[in-house]
């Protein structure tokens, strides 16, 4: 059956104390928003609507960044959460389908969980995601009747038998768009809140002959983030598990707590990532290859065989073939470095293509930024770029061809071709003697005027 997505992210999250909605705090490089919409995507919904307030704007910017089909319905007062998807009526009252909402500040309900509930709607109409707390504190209860939930109670509202239930509601619900609408057209807001609750459906439903029921979660997926310590920990539990489904694989993580993964960090089989080596988003490593210590990556691609760091700076549009080599202290941005190429110390390659087996020496800078453009170094196969080579872009080195030691490349050099392009070396016999005595006697001088 077709289901619509519905995230609620209009809060404002006070104790957050932002400027920043809540619900666009990064965890693993990610808004808490996007790991919802990516949980509740990953069921292909036929529509994703998004509640947003406070921080609108941003929140949709966020939204569309990701999914550009996504549609933003607005809430402008903050009056519950059953208004809160009251605000999408006019986009599914009459869809076909069920509606599962979800909070765009709950990043971690898995998509097997949310298939969970859709097999429960088999028997009930109405699917509530529960989970045992450990500490029940403020959640609201579910008081079940068998496999039947009865009500749900917010802790407000609950009485001590009803407080003391621990099986709480995660948020997350599901129901036909049809019945949810003409559910939530009766929920009132005579409560000790005095807000619109979406709680009150099951109740609501019962009332009406049909049925709910409760689907139960690890507590780890329902974690919500309202604090800066939440959101410490949120990272945490993401870290956590990345690592943990990284190994499983047959990734090897050296000192896997020092490493640090995004949301999108895809890596394969037989890679070995050693101590502190940190992902920025957007990167993937292929099987085998070997990411050193302390290496920092981002928006980047290493290929099968190739070998990392220790110290190396992948930056966006670095692609790292097969077998090459980055060493320490490298940064790389938007190059290509070809199969077998080497770039192994002190150097920055940026805007340039490498070509297959040459060889980057050390202290090489690719001056690829005039103060207003980027320009392109060509560099090309075989082919040696001694150290300390400046090469200032657009410029191409052909193949199999060399520059000397501490040259400035200004102009194109043919394949084959020895480009050297520094002042020519003259000896002055006897003059270092001479400059030694001069020197000395001066410091001599000004000891004793002391
Ligand atoms: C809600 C549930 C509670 C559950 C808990 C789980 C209700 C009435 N209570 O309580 O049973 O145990 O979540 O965390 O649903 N939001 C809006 N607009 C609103 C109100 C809320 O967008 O008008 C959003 C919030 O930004 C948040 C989410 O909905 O992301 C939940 O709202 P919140 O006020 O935090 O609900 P709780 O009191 O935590
Ligand atoms: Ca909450």
């Amino acid at each position: 059956m077709g289901l619509h997505l519905v995230i609620l992210a209009a809060g404002k999250g006070t104790r957050m104390r932002s400027d920043l909605p809540k619900v666009l705090h990064q965890v693993a490089h990610a808004p808490l928003l996007i790991h919802a919409m990516k949980a509740g995507e990953a069921l292909d919904p036929l529509s994703t609507i998004i509640v947003a307030g406070h921080g609108a704007e941003a929140v949709e910017t966020a939204a569309k960044a990701h999914t550009p089909d996504v549609q933003v319905v607005l809430q402008n007062e903050q009056l519950g959460t059953a208004h809160a998807v009251d605000q999408a009526r006019a986009q599914l009252k009459d869809a076909e389908g069920d509606v599962v909402v979800l909070y765009g500040d709950t990043p971690f309900i898995q998509p097997e969980t949310i298939a969970r509930m859709q097999e429960a709607r088999a028997r009930h109409d109405i699917v509530v995601l529960g989970f045992d707390a450990a500490d029940p504190g403020k959640y609201g209860r579910l008081v079940m009747q068998g496999e039947r939930l009865e009500r749900i109670v917010e802790f407000k509202d609950a009485n001590e038998s009803e407080r003391a239930i621990s099986f709480c509601n995660s948020g997350v619900i599901l129901a036909p768009a049809k019945v949810m609408f003409e559910l939530i057209a009766e929920v009132g807001n005579d409560n000790a809140s005095g807000e619109y609750y979406l709680t009150d459906l099951p109740a609501l439903a019962q009332a009406r002959g049909l049925s709910a029921t409760a689907v139960a979660c690890d507590e780890s997926e329902t974690l919500g983030v309202n604090s800066r310590a939440d959101l410490a920990a949120a990272e945490e539990a993401f870290q956590t598990r990345q690592r943990a489904t990284l190994l499983e694989i047959g990734v090897t993580l050296s000192a896997p707590q020092t490493v640090h993964l995004a949301h999108d960090t895809l890596i394969g089989p037989d890679t070995i990532i050693e101590q502190h080596v940190v992902f920025g988003p957007g990167v993937t490593v292929e099987n085998g290859a070997h990411i050193r210590a302390f290496s920092h990556l981002e928006g980047c691609h290493v290929s099968r065989g190739a070998i990392v760091g220790p110290y190396a700076r992948l930056r966006p549009g670095a692609e790292i073939a097969e077998h090459a080599r980055i060493g320490n202290f490298v940064e790389i941005k938007n190059a290509e470095i070809a199969e077998a190429a080497k770039v192994n110390h002190l150097t920055y390659i940026g805007d340039a293509r490498v070509g297959t087996r040459s060889n980057i020496g050390a202290g090489t800078v690719t001056c690829n930024y005039d103060g207003v453009m980027k320009h392109h170094t060509e560099i090309g196969a075989d082919t040696f770029i001694g150290s300390n080579t400046m090469l200032v872009a657009p410029v191409r080195v052909g193949d199999r061809a060399m520059t000397a030691t501490s040259s400035t490349i200004t102009t194109d050099v043919p394949d084959e071709a020895l480009a050297i392009g520094r002042a020519k070396q003259t000896n002055k016999a006897g003059l270092a003697v001479k400059l030694f005595e001069m020197l000395r006697a001066k410091k001599a001088g000004q000891v004793k005027g002391e």
